[in-house]
């Protein structure tokens, strides 16, 4: 039987080495997840050389840095605590330079890093090693160190570790991109989990989600938009609790409700004794959201001077307490939310542009649940399961005409008002069934109970105005302004039908 030449040199033979890279490339081929498989190339790639080291270096992303990205042999551990600088030692040159290397005789070498190779306890007597490229870029390099039953590589070694260097360049360019599929896939479903808190199933609602899943990993200011009652703070509280900022504090700041004097101080803090009644020093939202997210509420109601303020410390993310020379820097993720229309807020000159601007980076606008109706009966579902625990209770049902008068409501306080009449239902319902009587708007003196079989009586319009405008004061809380204003109505024609319609205050 005839020997190989190679064989009687003690060399693997071509055939070896063709079985060998078959093995490589089906193992790229039949496994997508990165550790496992660059590990298990080159174990296979070491055993094909017969060497004692084999190590993947790649550059880390946006760096001049090179790390030991998989490695094999006796010294596989001790050689990844090593950083290389591209350009620096053998595996770095390559990297840098795009050329494949064959060092015969590596021990005098002066492009060899000597000192880490004596570190791990594997001197260095020969080395080939290629360069790896994916998509056109470099990307690191592959090393194979001493073969074992020799002196030292020769030029088959190197065409061989070519051969092998376009198939893990595929197979790392796969794995990226299986890590990134997995990456997205994982936030995706992170964000279903979440989802029972914000409920919608409307073509609205899954945009918003999909949107609300490409930001997660950025620091975007979101400007959200929408009528009261929509969801605007539940969405901003969502958009920080799936962002890398989810473990940080989520501060909000309702600029509606605090006084034009106190703003700044509530936005950037005050030293002890800056003003009047400054009797201690107070930090600001923006230095407690420090890290975090600090969401400003209803942002078209900022005064001028608070709204220039607010634009220094977002742009150059500096402020100053109040009586401070000090100056303080944050990192502070910023999320908006207003009902008002900004941009004609902008044309009318009561909010400034630049500001606006720097805000609009992205915007989410929360249509009236009357124009997603989809969302309302997944809505009540939530919401009838929420209190049900909430209050010990087990409403299982809703007659049919107080489910078709919800459903067929307009909902002018949107969410909110939908939650407050099902906690309300569910809080008077004795039985397993909400009915007409537990909705507010439906039930009236004298009315008489809904049976099963009976039909329910349909109301008159008058009875509905009456209806309609008590439900705006409760919502309004008694202010017949604000009531008024919900109803498109003046002050006086609001008084005028309180007194029709004989409605107690
Ligand atoms: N999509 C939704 N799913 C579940 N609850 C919601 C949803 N949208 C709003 N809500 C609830 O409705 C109420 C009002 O929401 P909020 O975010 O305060 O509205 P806005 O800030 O637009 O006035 C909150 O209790 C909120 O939890
Ligand atoms: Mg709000």
């Amino acid at each position: 039987m005839n020997v190989h030449p190679r064989k009687k040199m003690g060399l693997p033979t071509q055939s070896e080495r063709y079985r060998k890279l078959i093995e490589i490339s089906k193992i790229v081929n039949s496994t997508l997840e990165i550790d496992s498989l660059l590990d298990l190339v080159i174990e296979t790639i070491l055993s094909a050389f017969e060497a004692e080291g084999c190590s993947l270096v790649l550059r880390q992303p946006g760096t001049d840095e090179l790390y030991f990205r998989s490695t094999a042999g006796p010294a596989k551990e001790k050689i990844k605590k090593f950083r290389l600088k591209l350009g620096e030692g053998v595996a770095g040159k390559v990297a840098l330079d795009g050329k494949p290397l064959l060092i015969a005789d590596a021990r005098s070498d002066g492009r060899v890093r000597h000192d880490i190779s004596n570190d791990v306890g594997v001197p260095a007597r020969s080395i080939v090693c290629t360069p790896l490229s994916v998509d056109g870029k470099l990307v690191g390099s592959i090393e194979v160190i001493n073969p074992r039953s020799r002196a030292g590589f020769d030029g088959d070694d190197l065409e061989f570790l070519c051969a092998v260097s376009d198939s893990i360049a595929l197979a790392v360019r796969n794995a990226r991109l299986f890590t990134q599929v997995i990456s997205e896939k994982e936030t995706l479903s992170r964000l279903l989990k979440l989802q029972p808190t914000i409920v919608g199933n409307s073509e609205t609602m899954k945009n918003i989600f999909s949107l609300v899943n490409r930001i997660v990993k950025t620091d975007v200011t979101v400007l959200i938009t929408g009528e009261t009652g929509t969801g605007k703070n539940l969405l901003a509280r969502f958009i920080h609790e799936t962002s890398h900022r989810q473990h940080q504090l989520f501060v909000e700041v309702n600029c509606a409700a605090i006084p034009d004097t106190l703003i700044e101080s509530e936005l950037f803090g005050h030293e002890k004794g800056a003003f009047t009644g400054a009797s201690y020093l107070r930090k600001g939202k923006f230095e407690l959201a420090d890290n975090g997210t600090l969401c400003l509420d209803e942002i078209g109601d900022l005064t001028p001077r608070a709204q220039a303020k607010l634009l220094r410390a977002i742009e150059e993310q500096r402020f100053e307490r109040i009586g401070s020379n000090t100056t303080l820097t944050t990192d502070v993720r910023i999320l908006v939310t207003t009902n008002r229309d900004l941009s004609q807020c902008v044309r009318e000159g009561q909010f400034r542009d630049d500001l606006y601007y720097r805000l609009n980076q992205i915007q989410l606008h929360l249509p009236p649940l009357r124009t997603r109706r989809e969302d309302i009966m997944q809505l009540i579902e939530h919401y009838l399961d929420k209190y049900n625990q909430e209050f010990e209770k087990s409403v299982k049902a809703i007659s049919t005409p107080a489910k078709n008068f919800l459903l067929d409501y307009d909902w002018p306080g949107n969410v909110r008002e939908l939650k407050n009449m099902i906690k309300r239902a569910v809080l008077l319902c004795d039985d397993d069934e909400i009915k007409c009587e537990h909705l507010p708007l439906l039930t009236r003196p004298g009315r008489e109970k809904e049976t099963v079989a009976g039909p329910e009586k349909f109301p008159s319009l008058d009875e509905l105005e009456k209806l309609h405008i008590i439900s705006a004061l409760q919502r309004a809380e008694g202010m017949k302004k604000k009531a008024a204003e919900l109803l498109g109505i003046s002050r006086s024609t609001l008084d005028r039908k309180i007194e029709v319609h004989k409605i107690a205050l």
